[in-house]
């Protein structure tokens, strides 16, 4: 035994630690050969609501690759079934919904979350995990824009068009919509951090596409009564979106603990335009890892580099991990980011 690795909550806390810490969004995923077995037998909602196989596959990155935290493996689609929503999610297209929000009686028909139909098995398999687990097991839940994208367009969208033609021309009923969504996705993280989850994401992975003036006015408002519902939890919270770049500070204000960077900011002027009151996770760009070695370890090292040895930085990519990606590739990732930013050497290399 070596004992619990406890340096990913340090970090979110700003403490310091011995190096910085490192997991990869999506690090359970396609590009593993592991993974693709076992899906020719289950579908993915069949491995997230079956406790034994989502904690088998949350913790092969875990031990092959040797990261300082473990995501649970499931999807932010999975609390929508408990509100009443039908949906698919087919193979390289992604979640596909089967009655998409048209007008008011659609989203009066959401119901609030209920724990109890589909999500014990995910509660469950964070139980499981806890016992297993020598690193700190992340929970996570989509947040109300990124999971009202997905009701409204009806599946994966790149412009949201539908989405903002909602939200502009029927305020009363989109303010509704997120109302509802907000509810439901406290209510599950918070039973998720009561089932063990020492670590949050909220994953806005879309909205990106809004500009600041519309995040302030449909969004924001939100994402803060998100933040205040979770404020009684003791897991760190970290808050994710990508192509946020003009949108950093405002997330910031809203809440959490660590703000997650995509890879088109650079990381030292991130941190310092959000305040080093603030961690943060990123940035490599997941595409890196498809390049030779000399260029994945020259743009990691950039990145170390850019947050400066200082506390609170979690190493990760900008997004998730590719389906493409050399296993290998992020194996030596993690023992880069381990031997390159133990503090000795960060300090070294600034002298
Ligand atoms: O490689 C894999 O990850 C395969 C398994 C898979 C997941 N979701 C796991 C997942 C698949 C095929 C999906 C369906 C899905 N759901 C897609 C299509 C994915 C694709 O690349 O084909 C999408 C876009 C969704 C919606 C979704 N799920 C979003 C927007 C997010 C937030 C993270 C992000 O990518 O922005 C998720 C979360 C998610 N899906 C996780 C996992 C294991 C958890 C987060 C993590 O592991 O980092």
């Amino acid at each position: 035994m070596r004992g619990f690795n406890d340096r990913f909550l340090k970090a979110c806390r700003r403490e310091p630690t011995d190096c910085t810490p490192v997991w990869f969004m999506r690090q359970a995923g396609r590009y593993q050969p592991e993974y693709r077995q076992l899906r020719k037998k289950h579908s993915l909602l069949e491995i997230a609501k079956t406790p034994e196989l989502c904690a088998e596959v949350t913790l092969l990155p875990v031990r092959q690759l040797g990261v300082d935290a473990a995501i649970l493996f499931s999807d932010i689609m999975l609390p929508l079934g408990p509100m009443g929503v039908r949906f698919q999610i087919q193979e390289n297209v992604g979640p596909v919904i089967e009655r998409p929000i048209r007008e008011p009686k659609d989203v009066e028909r959401l119901r609030p979350l209920e724990l109890e139909e589909d999500l014990p098995s995910v509660l469950e398999a964070i139980r499981l995990l806890r016992q297993e687990l020598e690193v700190p097991l992340i929970g996570f839940a989509g947040a109300p824009f990124t999971l009202a994208s997905y009701l409204i367009e009806g599946g994966p969208s790149r412009a949201f068009l539908r989405t903002k033609a909602l939200m502009y021309r029927h305020p009363g009923l989109w303010h509704r919509l997120l109302e509802k969504l907000t509810d439901s996705v406290a209510k599950f993280l918070k039973a998720q951090a009561q089932a063990g989850a020492q670590a949050l994401q909220v994953f806005d992975s879309w909205v990106g596409c809004l500009s600041t003036l519309d995040y302030r006015e449909y969004v924001q408002f939100h994402m803060r009564r998100l933040f205040a519902e979770l404020k009684e939890l003791e897991a760190p919270i970290i808050h994710f979106g990508v192509g946020t770049g003009e949108l950093l500070e405002l997330m910031k204000e809203a809440g959490g603990d660590v703000i997650g960077l995509d890879w088109r900011v650079e990381m030292d002027q991130a941190w310092a335009s959000l305040g080093y009151d603030s961690a943060v996770q990123g940035n490599l760009d997941p595409a890196v890892l498809l390049g030779p070695w000399d260029v994945i370890e020259r743009r990691a090292l950039e990145v170390l580099e850019q947050a400066g040895g200082r506390p609170g930085h979690i190493f990760n990519l900008g997004h998730g991990v590719l389906p493409e990606t050399p296993p290998d590739a992020l194996k030596r990732l993690v023992e880069l980011v381990h031997e390159r930013s133990t503090q000795k050497e960060i300090h070294d290399e600034r002298t």
